[in-house]
């Protein structure tokens, strides 16, 4: 293995430059040649390459976002467009791909694998944490703790004003945001995808909550929660409770941000374990955390697999809520 390309795709998160530096970097030591491909899989259809040297990726590991851009591309969900992407990796005589995402991205990299042969090794980057293969993606703690941030500060005046307060995170269709900011921030109700509840359950505890003395509450509501909506969810806990109360979309704030030194970190120790695992012939897998510990897990393992949430925490959240 010469030559390796390093691509980032689906929706951003905060320490994927910290990933690409790790690869960037930890290739070269390896005494590889480093690609960036601009705009995930789209680039790789387009050919979109450009050389990457140590010093090209200075300066970034405290940055949020990727430098390497990000997109989502219709054509590359299809044979005849991932063929072409590898045709452009064979003519730039690039011999191994690191694909840094979520789900998507991975079976984009999957399929290269089995449809083209093309080595290629997954690292988790997403706020979402939904990835099977890794305990931690690389994004999720610092979208927790801004998501936290935000949450501390509407506690504030949720106390000032004794108002109930729906706080909507991100998660997609999971909520491993929502449960890990609920039990940091102190929510009396978290409302998980894993969970379902109903308006009448959250309403009860809610009420419960006042008449033990509580005089504002904290519902967060992971954004795949409930059918209708986050604000559909408040409506009808409030026609059912009888109460006023608030909703907060937090949306993409959750995505920006200067990394956590937990991302970082991880990231680093991740971008590094893809380039071992390329230099190694191990392409096919994805790099994650298990444990503490680097692990490679074969993508067709990972794809089409949901973790669950850790469920004791969401017991855990229920008891201490009193
Ligand atoms: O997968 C990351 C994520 O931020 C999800 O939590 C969210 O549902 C989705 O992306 C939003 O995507 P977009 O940026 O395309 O609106």
């Amino acid at each position: 293995m010469k030559r390796i390309a390093v691509l980032t795709s689906g929706g951003d998160a905060p320490g994927m430059n910290a990933a690409i530096r790790a690869v960037v970097r930890s290739a070269f030591a390896s005494g590889l040649e480093v690609f960036g491909v601009r705009r995930g899989y789209l680039g790789l259809l387009e050919g979109d390459f450009l050389s990457l040297g140590p010093r090209d990726v200075a300066n970034i590991l405290q940055r949020g976002g990727t430098i390497l851009l990000t997109a989502r591309s219709q054509e590359f969900l299809t044979e005849e467009g991932r063929a072409k992407a590898a045709s452009h990796l064979r003519e730039a005589r690039i011999d191994g791909l690191v694909a840094i995402g979520g789900d998507g991205t991975y079976r984009g990299a999957l399929a290269l694998v089995e449809e083209q042969g093309i080595p290629v090794v997954g690292v988790p980057g997403t706020i979402d944490n939904d990835l099977w293969g890794t305990d931690f993606t690389i994004g999720f703690d610092t979208a927790v703790n801004t998501a936290l941030g935000a949450i501390d500060r509407i506690r504030d005046t949720a106390a000032s004003h004794e108002r109930v307060f729906f706080i909507e995170v991100m998660g997609r269709q999971t909520g491993f945001i929502a449960l890990e900011v609920g039990v940091a921030g102190g929510a009396e109700v978290i409302v998980l995808p894993e969970v379902p509840t109903t308006p009448e359950a959250c309403a009860q505890v809610i009420l419960d909550s006042a008449s033990k003395g509580k005089r504002s509450s904290i519902v967060v509501v992971a954004e795949g929660a409930y059918p209708g909506g986050t604000s559909a969810l408040a409506e009808a806990v409030r026609r059912v409770g009888g109460f006023d109360g608030r909703v907060t979309v937090l949306g993409h704030i959750q995505r920006g941000g200067s990394p956590t030194a937990r991302d970082r970190v991880l990231a680093s120790r991740l971008g590094a374990g893809a380039v071992e695992a390329l230099t190694g012939g191990r392409g096919g897998v994805a790099v994650g955390v298990i444990a503490g510990e680097i692990a490679e897990v074969p993508l067709k393992e990972v794809v089409g697999r949901r973790k669950d949430i850790h469920r004791r925490l969401v017991e855990l959240a229920r008891i201490l809520s009193i």
